[in-house]
């Protein structure tokens, strides 16, 4: 029966079994790691841990840490020293009253007028990749989902933020250059996370920083033309910010400020939105209910002709298809803080230099916060109340620093997932092998492998 399906997640196991578990996978994977109490307790402690690692679940404490008024929890120390080489002290990573100035700047860049803009680039980036999986469909050839995924939001990224498709020379190098930085920092150091001290050197290796280097200078040399002209004569991302101005100095961002700026947009902007993709078209290949109930949706709002953005906006089906799958595979699994000083969370005492990780995995699953948890239940989201969930959807984080691109990857998904829903039918060989794991967003294990076919509709 489809509404029982279970959509792949590791078995919840008591900490010592969790740590063999990942030991005998050799895959660093922190899903795995999770002990069962975690997705029950408000929040718990990882053990054996040298700086000790507090998983938080419970969304009112969860809310406080990300609110963080006193700013005792910045970003997380092993987080920013990865990141930095990459993108420097940007909007991702800083804390206190720099961040607050980067975010009031870029704040701009993603309004809802900017998205509104940014759709027709949406809409000719998914026109192409129609074409390419038109010609797939020919074929009849395999390829990977995630894959596919990664080069459809890369493409949405390089033409809204600098209107250049991914066909372009530069684009292509930079999207090459970033796949081989995620795939380098993507899996954790358990050693470092067992046995490292807080605010320890994060010691890159040598492929790591050149990567980081050649994506610079390819950024660089995509902004210099566009400070050199009128930044105004496009209306793309890139310009909004070049536009930005502090409040109070009047100053807008330095060249090297706007790289690591830029970075972080392809850095934030395209494996996450890629992840959700990915598990919502694997989930509707396991569920042909929900396939029929979404195409139902898209037939009746937007018939066969092009989506527009205010038919986005009214696929409600969609929307709650794409918020079920952030809720059961949260792109950003969990979202790491460190206590600056010794403090308390709740009835735990926490030292100075403790990780935090604010875990949108554990919190979407625990079954005190939500009916039928492991089930993919897109109803529950109905605005009538499809059931009595009291949990809190935490995928685009919470408080001041939520998401800035949370509306743009909602217009883009929702676009996304009506279109090629519509168009295609996603069967994946061998369904019962895919397994997910936190890497630098949450992604399956192994490649998922789909053909695709053109939709056969009914006469
Ligand atoms: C489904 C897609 C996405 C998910 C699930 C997601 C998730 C998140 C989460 C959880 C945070 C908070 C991190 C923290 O508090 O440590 C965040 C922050 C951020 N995201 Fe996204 N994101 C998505 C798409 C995007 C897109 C499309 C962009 C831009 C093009 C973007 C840019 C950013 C930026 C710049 C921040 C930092 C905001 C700040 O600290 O003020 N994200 N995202």
């Amino acid at each position: 029966m489809p509404g029982l399906y279970r959509p792949p997640a590791p078995e919840p196991r008591t900490p010592i079994r969790s740590l063999l578990r990942v030991i005998r996978q050799g895959d660093g994977d922190l899903l795995s790691l999770v002990p069962i109490d975690a997705y029950v307790k408000p929040y718990t402690y990882l053990g054996y841990s040298r700086r000790s690692i507090l998983l938080v679940n419970d969304p009112a404490i969860a809310r406080d840490i990300l609110t963080d008024p006193l700013e005792i929890f910045p970003k997380n120390d092993l987080m920013v020293g990865a990141l930095a080489p990459l993108v420097g002290d940007s909007i991702f990573v800083s804390s206190g009253e720099r961040w607050r100035r980067q975010r009031a700047m870029i704040d701009p860049a993603f309004s809802q007028l900017r998205i509104s803009t940014a759709f027709a680039s949406m809409g000719a980036a998914v026109d192409d990749y129609e074409a390419e999986l038109d010609r797939r469909a020919e074929s009849g050839a395999a390829f990977s989902l995630d894959h596919a995924m990664s080069e459809l939001t890369a493409d949405v990224i390089c033409r809204t933020i600098f209107s250049r498709s991914l066909e372009s020379e530069v684009a292509r190098e930079v999207c090459d250059s970033f796949t081989e930085f995620e795939q380098s920092v993507a899996s954790v150091d358990l050693w470092q996370l067992i046995f490292g001290k807080p605010w320890a050197d994060v010691k890159q290796p040598d492929a790591v920083l050149a990567a980081c280097t050649r994506i610079r200078g390819l950024i660089g040399a995509m902004v210099d033309p566009r400070l050199a002209d009128d930044a105004r004569q496009s209306d793309d991302i890139v310009a909004a910010v070049i536009a930005a101005r502090d409040a109070e100095t009047g100053a807008g961002f330095s060249r090297e400020e706007l790289i690591d700026q830029l970075g972080v947009f392809f850095l934030a902007g395209h494996e996450t939105t890629a992840s959700v993709l990915t598990w919502v078209f694997y989930v509707l290949s396991q569920r042909p209910d929900v396939l029929a109930a979404l195409r139902a949706e898209v037939e009746a709002v937007v018939g066969d002709g092009p989506v527009t953005i205010q038919d986005v906006k009214r696929l409600s089906y969609v929307r709650n298809v794409f918020r079920e799958t952030l809720r059961l595979y949260p792109p950003i699994t969990f979202i790491p803080r460190v206590a600056a000083e010794k403090t308390r969370i709740g009835r735990f005492n926490v030292k100075k230099g403790a990780m935090i990780m604010v875990s949108p995995w554990t919190a979407h699953r625990n079954a005190l916060l939500w009916s039928e948890p492991d089930r993919f239940r897109p109803e529950r989201f109905d605005a009538d109340g499809g059931g009595d969930d009291t949990g809190v959807l935490m995928s685009f984080g919470l408080g001041p620093r939520v998401c800035i691109g949370a509306a743009f990857a909602t217009i883009e998904s929702g676009l996304i997932l009506a279109r090629l829903a519509r168009r295609y039918d996603f069967s994946v060989e061998a369904p019962g092998r895919v397994r997910p794991v936190a890497r630098l967003t949450t992604r399956p294990a192994e490649d998922i492998v789909v053909r695709v076919r053109r939709r056969e509709r009914p006469a």
